[in-house]
């Protein structure tokens, strides 16, 4: 058996699965993200700790004979620890853009692209701990090291400080042509190595169990815990995606269209992402999209109902309405790279409802992940068809709206939610085993959503209309 936890932002998924990777159980605890100031996301990295007890606790399994565990989480979070191995502050997350001037300024810098080869995203690591070295200067000196999140669940697993190269890659600090942490590049933001775990690749041990968390937790004391992956490089592995081919979709929190390549193919002028696989050299592009399935339940809360409820009665998918929704609720990053850009509604009229404006986010976020995929291909890579993840592929409007604006086929797995734990148990079995990617099967298809050619020309006009409602080429 073969324990996968993923921290995601908005709770802890375990997932146990058997040594022919059958599920036996999944388990889920809550978690919820604090916004202490606006543009600001932060989390405390013991609520994590908390989440991941709940959610083993939720599997409700006998665990002694599990053989490993692997690690999933949210990327590019900075979980600062002092010299006693205390956190000095809540982790500043993925999505919290209070660092988009530090950013901005080390982007200027080329060797940050030249040897990351990504934007400096405001998201990412780095720009973090300058932030703080300018409004917290006192934490900042006192940070002995800086932990992704997942290798924060890690150091109080197995009490190693330890990293992997894909969650490394989201840093700004890591070359991921030579999977290695860049000095330059540390020194360029007044840190060194010693504050950055050390490497392993996804699918090797990293660590082994402590005992005393062991006998707490009902698990076998000293069994390996393995690298692990940034949650988008641990779906791909949920999903068998180990090199170039199918790719995926992710409609969660945050949207994202994945594809694996067989060399590092950077592309930063792009805005996509070019960052090491969970396993040995092989690497990953992918766009991300800040705001996905936020959308719908952002525009759900505003009415009072379930996003479920809100699908209902939407009927087929269709030709994009007259409505158009740009879904920039915290800006975006890929294609634009704008920490300042806001979502709007467009084109409505008094003839216009509740319905056309759920359409118009469905679209909106749809039309938004086809902008990912042209980047990725603009970037040389792309992918054939996708596989659909995260909790957005329940909907089968929402599936069939990313076929007709993507142009390829959206396949959806048997089980597509539980992704990330998912992705994080098989490394959990590869690094125990010594296990290679024949482990890595793709999913059983429960559904596949065609692209439909009536429908795939008015795709490709809305989606050509992107820039001039965003009010480019105003010239
Ligand atoms: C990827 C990214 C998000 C988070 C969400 O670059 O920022 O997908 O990993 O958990």
């Amino acid at each position: 058996m073969f324990l996968g936890l993923d921290l995601g932002t908005s709770g802890v998924k375990a997932v146990l699965i058997d040594d022919d990777q059958t599920v036996i159980a999944t388990g889920h605890a809550p978690l919820s993200v604090s916004n202490p100031n606006p543009g600001w996301s932060e989390q405390a990295p013991a609520d994590w700790i908390a989440a991941c007890r709940t959610a083993i606790a939720a599997l409700n399994q006998p665990l002694s004979r599990v053989a490993g565990i692997g690690l999933s989480g949210q990327m590019h979070g900075a979980v600062c620890i002092d010299s006693a191995e205390q956190v000095l502050r809540p982790a500043i997350l993925w999505n919290d853009g209070r660092a988009h001037a530090e950013a901005a300024a080390l982007d200027a810098d080329p060797q940050f692209r030249r040897v990351t080869g990504n934007i400096v995203f405001a998201g990412f690591t780095a720009p973090k701990l300058v932030w703080m070295a300018k409004h917290e200067p006192d934490l900042f000196d006192r940070t002995a090291r800086v932990l992704l999140p997942k290798d924060y669940l890690r150091l109080w697993l197995t009490g190693e400080a330890v990293g992997e190269m894909s969650d490394a890659s989201g840093t700004a600090w890591f070359d991921p042509a030579h999977r290695d942490w860049s000095d330059e590049l540390l020194a360029a933001t007044g840190m060194s190595r010693a504050q950055m775990p050390t490497l392993v690749e996804g699918s090797q041990v990293s660590g082994q169990l402590r005992a005393d968390l062991a006998a707490e937790l009902g698990l076998p004391a000293g069994i390996p815990v393995a690298g692990g992956a940034g949650d988008n490089a641990a779906t791909a592995i949920a999903a068998g995606i180990a090199g170039p081919g199918m790719g995926f979709v992710s409609l969660g929190t945050s949207g994202v269209i994945f594809a694996a390549t067989d060399r590092f193919l950077p592309a930063p002028e792009t805005a996509v992402h070019a960052f090491c696989h969970a396993l040995p050299d092989r690497w990953h592009q992918m766009g991300v999209m800040l705001s996905a399935a936020a959308c719908l339940d952002w525009w759900a809360q505003i009415l009072g109902q379930s996003a479920g409820d809100l699908l209902g009665g939407l009927g087929p998918v269709a030709t994009p309405g007259k409505v158009r929704f740009l879904p920039y609720l915290s800006g975006e990053r890929t294609p634009l790279n704008d920490t300042a850009i806001r979502a709007q509604f467009a084109g409505m009229s008094v003839s216009h409802g509740r319905d056309d404006l759920t359409r118009a986010v469905l679209e909106g976020v749809s039309l938004a992940l086809a902008e990912n995929m042209a980047a990725l291909k603009n970037a040389g890579g792309g992918s054939d068809a996708l596989i659909a993840m995260g909790g957005g592929a329940r909907s089968d409007l929402w599936l069939s709206m990313l076929a007709q604006a993507t142009g390829v086929p959206v396949l959806r797995p048997a089980g597509a939610e539980s992704g990330g734990a998912f992705g994080a148990a098989r490394l959990g079995l590869m690094a125990a085993t010594g296990a290679g990617d024949e482990v890595l099967s793709q999913p059983d298809i429960a559904a596949e959503f065609a692209p439909d050619p009536a429908l795939t020309g008015a795709w490709a006009d809305a989606l050509a209309e992107l820039p001039a409602l965003r009010g480019e080429n105003k010239g």
